[in-house]
């Protein structure tokens, strides 16, 4: 199955695209730790169309983050194609990808991402638009349709394959499941049997071995990993061993997460302007990497009350100094309850 752009992988792993995680940092540090290809987050066709300051900094990145493919988003057929042709010209990525997979409220309402689903003649002039707006490849991420009753992965695909694109990314649930329930893999299957171009299959994979599993039941051309990276960017060369046939290397040891976590910090500091700001954002990725520690409930406690990035060494420090004291707290697995608790309030 060939890829629209140079790859050295045969089946490669893609970072999805993930509005507020995807971003730079996090997708210079995915790509040293084995993905091969990475998507920037959804940006508005209208924002690029307008020059958006916020918006053309979200779509800055740097050599290390090749190959990259920016998201764009948007129902209106003539501002997606000039945003794929500024895209194209000025950042000079990969690959476009159109988003048709968003399931957000203010996005849906006026027919961007998912909304356009409900309407394939719609995504057909979307793509056409952009493939005639760009030189470079068009791409796609579908979910496998609005609703129960309009739910056709496939149909949906081979109509995005006509209109031009050159890979089609499947996360298997419908817009009004949002993130319930399970992602049925058999419509990657079905799909990646039915198209020409590489399908990728995306959702629930969040173990090395669910990327082997969901890549054997599947045939899929490449395997696309979103949340199953949160706090744990080595999954990527984690699935490549297992691809390899060799033992999966073990997640690091506490201390190399923790220096991986404060390189994806400075890989922050360097690239956000705001460094309050930046660090109030990072506390996510903070509770991410003190998932499944000894007492990381307490760890966690100190990590979401940061407000500079250079507290955030200290606190290691202070763990790894008093390993014994925070074990004494509570078990790992009682501190990722608490953590999905946290998570669960706020979506
Ligand atoms: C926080 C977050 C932000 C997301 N933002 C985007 C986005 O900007 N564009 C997109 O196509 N999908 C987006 N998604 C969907 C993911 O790319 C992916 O399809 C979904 O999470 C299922 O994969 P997973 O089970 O590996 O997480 C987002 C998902 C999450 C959790």
């Amino acid at each position: 199955m060939r890829f629209p752009f140079p790859l050295d992988a045969q089946v490669p792993l893609y970072l999805a695209p993930m509005a507020g995680v995807s971003e730079s940092p996090f997708r210079q540090l995915c790509h040293e730790h084995g993905a091969d290809v990475v998507v920037t987050e959804f940006l508005s066709a209208e924002g690029i169309r307008r020059e958006n300051e916020a918006t053309l900094h979200k779509l800055s990145f740097g050599p290390g983050e090749r190959p990259i493919g920016v998201q764009i988003f948007g129902a209106d057929p003539i501002a997606m194609g000039e945003a794929a042709r500024f895209v194209s010209d000025v950042f000079q990525p990969e690959f476009i990808d159109i988003n048709f997979g968003c399931p957000v409220k203010k996005v849906v309402r006026r027919n961007g991402g998912s909304g356009c689903l409900r309407d394939l003649d719609l995504v057909q002039q979307v793509i056409r638009s952009v493939a005639s707006g760009t030189h470079l490849p068009v791409t796609c991420k579908i979910r496998s349709g609005w609703n129960e009753e309009m739910r056709d992965p496939v149909t949906i695909g081979l109509r995005c394959q006509d209109a031009g694109a050159r890979v089609l990314a499947l996360h298997p649930r419908t817009r009004t499941q949002m993130y319930t329930g399970s992602a049925r893999w058999e419509e990657i299957a079905a799909v990646a049997a039915a198209l020409e171009i590489p399908v990728l299959g995306n959702g629930d994979i969040k173990t090395a071995e669910d990327a082997i599993r969901m890549h054997q039941q599947t045939q899929c051309a490449g395997i696309m990993i979103a949340r199953g990276s949160y706090g744990q960017p080595w999954i990527f060369n984690q699935v490549k061993d297992l691809m390899a046939g060799r033992p999966k290397r073990p997640a690091p040891p506490v201390a190399e997460r923790f220096a991986i976590a404060l390189d994806h910090a400075r890989k922050v500091m360097a690239y956000e302007t705001d460094p309050r700001g930046a660090a109030i954002e990072f506390r996510k990725h903070l509770g991410w990497y003190a998932k499944g520690l000894h007492g990381g409930a307490e760890l966690r406690k100190k990590l979401y009350a940061v407000t500079s990035f250079g507290e955030v060494e200290g606190i290691f420090a202070d763990y790894l100094e008093n390993a014994e004291k925070y074990a004494s707290l509570n078990s790992a697995a009682e501190s990722d309850d608490a953590l999905e608790g946290m998570e669960a309030d706020a979506a």
